[in-house]
């Protein structure tokens, strides 16, 4: 039989597959650890800082979900995330090459992982409790295993980026740090009549932060050579 004839099946079910939007956003982890070149520079370096617009560690996104990480770099490019260093990364990027750096990190030194206890380690500092009820229900009851694959793990990230991105979520007009989402901003404002109270002062958030990041976790840094 002829082969090129036998392939054609194939080809037009892949080209079928292709138009839905669901397979357009099916990372492939293969491709996604070619495009990581560009990235071990910051996210590949236990304890990297980055110094600009302010000093905390590079977030760690090796054991991250695959889905939040591809949202994560769409919000980046379309500004709803102003860190300037990530708008610059994510705006060559396509939503495949989104998709399958994902897919690629979310595996990435799992093979090695430790299980993760299914409830929360440590409990919640008292004078916290109550306010973050709430965050179990899409973070997940050990927050690591979040309600929704779009919705990242807390637990072990980097306390100095946390408090970081938590700040971001109630900054407003300033054009190199916030982030516009406004799931998480209801976490941290509450607004009525063009007032806006902060639900935990930034004394709480670095406390709030301190605590997601002393919890056990999937993420880890893994350390890898720009030249494999
Ligand atoms: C020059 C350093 C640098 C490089 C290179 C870099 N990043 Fe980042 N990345 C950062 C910093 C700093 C942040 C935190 C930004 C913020 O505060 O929102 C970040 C945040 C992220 C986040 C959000 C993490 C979270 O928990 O929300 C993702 C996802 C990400 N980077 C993926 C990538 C990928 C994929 C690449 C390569 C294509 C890359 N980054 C290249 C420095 C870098
Ligand atoms: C209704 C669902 C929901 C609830 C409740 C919620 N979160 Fe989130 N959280 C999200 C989503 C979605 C994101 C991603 C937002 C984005 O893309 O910037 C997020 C992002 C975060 C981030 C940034 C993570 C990173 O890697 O950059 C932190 C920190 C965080 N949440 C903490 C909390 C805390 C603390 C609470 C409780 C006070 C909470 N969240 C409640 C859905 C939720």
């Amino acid at each position: 039989m002829n082969n090129a004839f036998s392939m054609l099946p194939l080809l037009l079910a892949l080209a079928g597959v292709g138009t839905t939007a669901q397979a357009a956003t099916a990372g492939d982890a293969a491709r996604g650890a070619k495009q990581a070149a560009i990235c071990i520079g910051c996210h590949g370096i236990v304890g990297y800082q980055a110094s600009f617009p302010e000093v905390y560690r590079v977030p760690m996104i090796a054991g991250q979900g695959g889905k939040y990480i591809a949202s994560a770099l769409l919000a980046y490019q379309k500004g709803d995330r102003k860190h300037p260093t990530m708008r610059g990364i994510a705006a060559s990027l396509t939503e495949q090459d989104m998709a399958d750096l994902g897919a690629y990190y979310e595996q990435l030194g799992q093979a090695t992982a430790k299980a993760v206890p299914a409830t929360l380690a440590t409990p919640v500092p008292d004078a916290l409790k109550d306010r973050m009820a709430a965050c179990v229900a899409c973070h997940g009851a050990n927050f690591n295993t979040p309600l929704d694959p779009a919705y990242p793990k807390l637990a072990g990230q980097y306390a100095d980026y946390l408090h970081s991105a938590l700040k971001q979520y109630h900054t407003d007009g300033n054009p190199q740090l916030g982030r516009s989402n406004a799931t998480m901003r209801a976490q941290v404002v509450q607004e009525a009549d063009g007032k806006k109270k902060l639900t935990f002062t930034n004394a709480e958030l670095k406390q709030v932060a301190q605590y997601l990041g002393a919890l056990p976790g999937d993420m880890r840094v893994v350390p890898q050579s720009r030249f494999r």
